[in-house]
């Protein structure tokens, strides 16, 4: 009897150490993260309105993380699926007021992801994801201000192509050979109907984004006025 709750606190004692290790918050890490001051003020003094998550932050992951191979549902590379709020906010990659003590954060901020051969993430949508996780890395969502009487290639289109494209549409080897990174590769599909016929779900295209929610019905209305406007580089 006695033999038996001797071996029960041991095993106790064991598994609390060992969570402690798991859990233990990697601030070492964060020490040894080569930062960029006026990017890390940026980031710990957010100003100007509240990132978004539904409309800003998660359409980066999506598009540059949750991918097949990487971090999608099929692929869970290390464990990690990155495709919505629940997914990214388990475990303990973000530290909800702490971006400099969140794993998955300091994996972007380094450069270290996406990992080689991919596209980088720019320093616009890193500052992005880490000012929402200093804003409290809320479940943010309807909070798109979205216009569509006034826009332009340049202010709106390669906007909509960054946050929710690029991610598979740039670098070497862009997915379907389409490159949205540039206007040149844009005005390609813009004009032979394959971007409204993709991003709007019609018969017969490659639904787009691919592997994500379509794209908020302002958002699809911008690009679907702007190819009719002759998809001008303005
Ligand atoms: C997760 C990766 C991924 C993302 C994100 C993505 N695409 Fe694609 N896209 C692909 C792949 C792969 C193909 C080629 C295979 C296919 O057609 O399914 C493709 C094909 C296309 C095509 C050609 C479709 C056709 O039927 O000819 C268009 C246009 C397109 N994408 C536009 C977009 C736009 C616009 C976005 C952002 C709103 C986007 N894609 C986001 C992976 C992606």
């Amino acid at each position: 009897m006695k033999k038996s709750i001797l071996v029960l606190v041991l095993a106790v004692v064991v598994f609390y150490a060992c969570q402690r290790q798991v859990s233990k918050p990697s601030t070492q890490q964060a020490g040894s993260v080569a930062v960029s001051s006026d990017m890390e003020q940026a980031i710990n003094n957010p100003k100007g309105a509240t990132i978004c998550f539904e409309s800003d932050v998660l359409p980066i992951f999506q598009s540059s993380c949750a991918k097949s191979g990487c971090h999608d549902a099929k692929s869970h590379k290390e464990g990690l699926v990155l495709d919505s709020y629940k997914h990214i906010m388990q475990g303990e990659g973000i530290v909800p007021g702490q971006p400099f003590q969140s794993e998955i954060f300091l994996k972007i901020y380094s450069g270290e992801m996406p990992p080689k051969g991919n596209t980088p993430l720019t320093d616009a949508q890193i500052k992005t994801i880490g000012k929402w996780i200093k804003q409290g890395a809320q479940n943010t969502t309807n909070c798109a201000g979205c216009d569509t009487t006034q826009f332009t290639y340049s202010n709106t289109i390669s906007v909509i192509f960054q946050t929710n494209c690029t991610g598979c549409h740039s670098g070497k080897n862009p997915s379907g050979g389409i490159d949205l990174s540039t206007y040149a590769g844009a005005q390609v599909v813009a004009l032979n109907g394959r971007l409204v016929g993709a991003v709007t779900h019609a018969p017969g295209y490659s639904p787009m984004p691919q592997g994500a929610p379509m794209l908020s019905d302002c958002n699809i209305t911008e690009i679907e006025k702007w190819v009719a406007a002759g998809a001008p580089n303005n």
